[in-house]
């Protein structure tokens, strides 16, 4: 699209600027009658050519938001751009204004008026707080309408959340209530807010060191958070410098896993003696005196190491593979044991959401073995954590680099892996993307469905699935806000 070897900006990463409307799409297969609802996906898309073609990186483009409505085994499409402030100001301006924060660059020069730094809602989406909302963690989420998507501008809960919020919030799914928190340099606020956005509680507390809290977990009675060498360094940004840096020496060599009791508010530390990055959480649970806690880890490095802080990585070389991880953290002598759990490289890892918090006995990732230069991903994997067995699929015929496949329960299911995976898939043939849905109970390589979608959903980061009724609401209360 635009002259350059940047992998984020090649091949599946590729921006897609078309907004579509589609209805009746084209299945191979059949879509399962229980699925009534819709996948909403969010990604990186930029809209302009980054002013540094270079150093542009994937966490910066802008966002686009990707909605699959699924009824009576027929499915529709529609896509459209989140209209955030600062991609309004570009639009006027007709190119890129904003630098990025990841690699650093050409420092940014901003028109007067224009937002500080730019609000990319490219990192999850989800119904949530009666309306669609997709998140930044350097900004406040955007909210949506689910149905037309059109943009309402930014969402504060009722103004208890006022500056930043996590992409990667929880569902208690007992309560329903959001599980999620905000963080700036070395502080963490927590809250936790009801199926409406109220605010029912929040606690600030602070770390040992600035890290990029991007994902955390809970179990039922804790807040998990990893203090890492993966540095977000915001003061960086303005001077041109890479803001996500990798740095041993700011957690003394090791990591610390630092828990939140949900209801006292009691922080505790606990430190492991080795650095890695935690790239994202399956989940975290309790049994007796320990808490477990899992997550694909990555080992080398997570940004660019701080001894060569002018020359950021490469964007072929910034991810390095992530390896499914367990840690036992025992709460009474404060000692954490770890081990794998898969040898097999992968990344955006899911569960069967009525097991956030609660002992799971299988997960769900997209796998990253490195097979072709030009993608991320490579397949599907489903552990087995009870057995200790793995089984990986691939893509049909031309498809490959899959999206993070999310879980949604069967209706009416018992069993845990009773369900569907869903999991958005590039065709390199066609370089549009397919939806796949695939029986998890059976996981095999061909799945139930395979919708043809009329565009390509450029690989991004995350999304969930709504059901029909959550939706009806949320349109219900929108209805209300927006009468006049
Ligand atoms: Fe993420």
């Amino acid at each position: 699209m635009w002259e350059t070897d940047n992998k984020f900006l090649n091949g599946p990463f590729t921006p897609w600027h078309e907004e579509t409307d589609a209805f009746d799409l084209e299945v191979i297969g059949k879509i399962p009658e229980d699925l009534d609802g819709a996948l909403f996906r969010t990604g990186s898309n930029p809209k302009f050519k980054p002013r540094n073609t270079d150093r542009y990186h994937w966490f910066e483009g802008d966002g686009m938001v990707y909605a699959t409505y699924l009824r009576d085994g027929k499915a529709a499409y529609r896509n459209k751009w989140v209209m955030t402030d600062a991609l309004k100001v570009e639009m006027e301006a007709g190119e890129a204004i904003y630098s990025g924060f990841v690699n650093g660059g050409t420092a940014p020069s901003l028109p007067a008026g224009a937002p500080p730094m730019k609000n990319v809602p490219n990192t999850n989406v989800g119904v949530l707080a009666d309306r669609l909302l997709v998140f930044f963690e350097g900004g406040l989420p955007h909210q949506m309408n689910p149905q037309s998507l059109e943009t309402y501008g930014t969402y504060d809960f009722n103004g208890d959340v006022p500056f930043t919020c996590t992409a990667h919030y929880k569902l208690d799914p007992d309560t329903g209530n959001m599980l999620f928190y905000s963080y700036m340099g070395n502080n963490i606020t927590w809250y936790e807010a009801d199926r409406h956005g109220k605010v029912l509680d929040t606690f600030a507390f602070s770390t040992s060191a600035p890290s990029m809290f991007h994902d955390f977990a809970v179990s039922k009675n804790y807040a998990i958070f990893f203090v890492t060498p993966g540095l977000f360094l915001a003061p960086n940004i303005g001077q041109g410098k890479p803001g996500l840096v990798w740095d041993p020496a700011a957690t003394n060599n090791g990591v610390e896993i630092v828990t939140m009791h949900r209801t006292t508010h009691e922080v505790r530390t606990y430190r492991v003696d080795e650095t890695f990055f935690p790239t994202h959480f399956f989940n975290a649970y309790e049994r007796g005196n320990e808490i477990v806690i899992e997550a694909p880890r990555i080992k080398e490095r997570f940004g660019t190491p701080a001894d060569r802080i002018t020359r950021p990585v490469d964007s072929h070389e910034w991810f390095m593979n992530a390896i499914p991880w367990r840690w036992t953290v025992n709460t009474d002598t404060g000692r954490v044991t770890n081990q794998a759990t898969s040898h097999i490289a992968g990344e955006f890892p899911a569960i069967n959401p009525n097991k956030v918090g609660l002992e799971h006995k299988f997960g769900y990732f997209a796998t990253t073995r490195g097979r072709d230069a030009d993608t991320m991903s490579d397949g599907l994997a489903k552990t087995d954590l009870t057995k200790e067995t793995v089984t990986v699929i691939e893509g049909l015929d031309d498809l490959t680099n899959p999206s993070e496949p999310i879980f949604v329960p069967r209706t009416g299911a018992v069993n845990e892996d009773d369900g569907y995976l869903l999991s958005i898939w590039w065709n390199r043939q066609t370089e549009l993307s397919e939806l796949c849905i695939y029986d998890t109970a059976e996981f095999g390589r061909t799945p139930l469905a395979r919708v043809k979608l009329p565009g390509r959903v450029p690989f991004g980061f995350h999304g969930s699935w709504s059901d029909r009724e959550q939706i009806e609401d949320s349109l219900r209360v929108l209805a209300s806000e927006h009468a006049n």
